[in-house]
């Protein structure tokens, strides 16, 4: 018996998909269900940031997450097992169209979510910056003058575009990682290379 976090929304879908292809059964949570119990899996729906928590206390053995979360959640020691290639996206530095940020001031200000890839990215170019954290809703910080750039998530770039936001630079691109608990791979070792050798296959066979 495997437990797996997978989180709201699209990847959810799309890695229940997988498991359907490769089982041969139907997954499919009932409306606001959190906990999908099968014959050899629990399927827990997690909000994305809380997959590596539920992963790495061993709440669950296997996880779904983008390697942007992960790599904010550097601290959470968990294995990485396979790149699904499902919910593709990019972390980006971004700002005001026509207002570039002025790298000329002594500290700059940047509004994000992911305060660690932010921090990181500023310190490998020895640039002070002054990082907000936001929630969400992270375009609109620059447009009212909370900061002078953004550092966000961008799948379609319509979020940008909209609220008048252009990409100064990518900072590195995402897709939908499986990962395991630690304590878990050791272990269920047998049963989990099985399931990413089965995910290896049926990935090759849809592309
Ligand atoms: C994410 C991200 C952007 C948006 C990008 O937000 O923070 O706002 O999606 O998508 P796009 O490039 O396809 O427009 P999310 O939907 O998670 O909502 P949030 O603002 O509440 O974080």
């Amino acid at each position: 018996m495997l437990t797996i976090a997978l989180p709201k929304g699209r990847i959810a879908n799309d890695t229940l998909n997988l498991f359907s292809q490769v089982f041969k059964e139907q997954f499919l949570f009932s409306d606001r269900k959190l906990i999908l119990q099968t014959k050899n899996f629990t399927f827990l729906l997690v909000r994305n940031q809380d997959v590596p928590t539920y992963v790495h206390y061993g709440a669950a053995d296997l996880g779904v997450v983008g390697l942007d979360v992960l790599e904010e959640r550097r601290d959470i020691q968990i294995v990485r097992l396979l790149d699904l290639g499902i919910g593709k996206c990019k972390v980006v530095l971004g700002s005001e169209c026509g207002k570039p940020i002025n790298y000329l001031k002594p500290r700059i200000k940047i509004a994000t979510k992911m305060i660690n890839i932010t921090q990181r990215f500023f310190s490998k170019q020895a640039i002070a910056v002054d990082v907000i954290q936001l929630y969400g809703s992270i375009e609109l910080a620059p447009l009212v003058s909370l900061a002078d750039g953004i550092v966000d998530i961008v799948e379609t770039g319509t979020t940008m575009k909209q609220n008048n936001l252009q990409i100064d630079e990518v900072i590195m691109e995402s897709s939908a990682h499986l990962i395991a608990n630690v304590n878990s791979f050791f272990v269920q070792k047998q049963t989990i290379l099985h399931l990413q050798d089965s995910f290896t296959k049926i990935m090759n066979e849809n592309n």
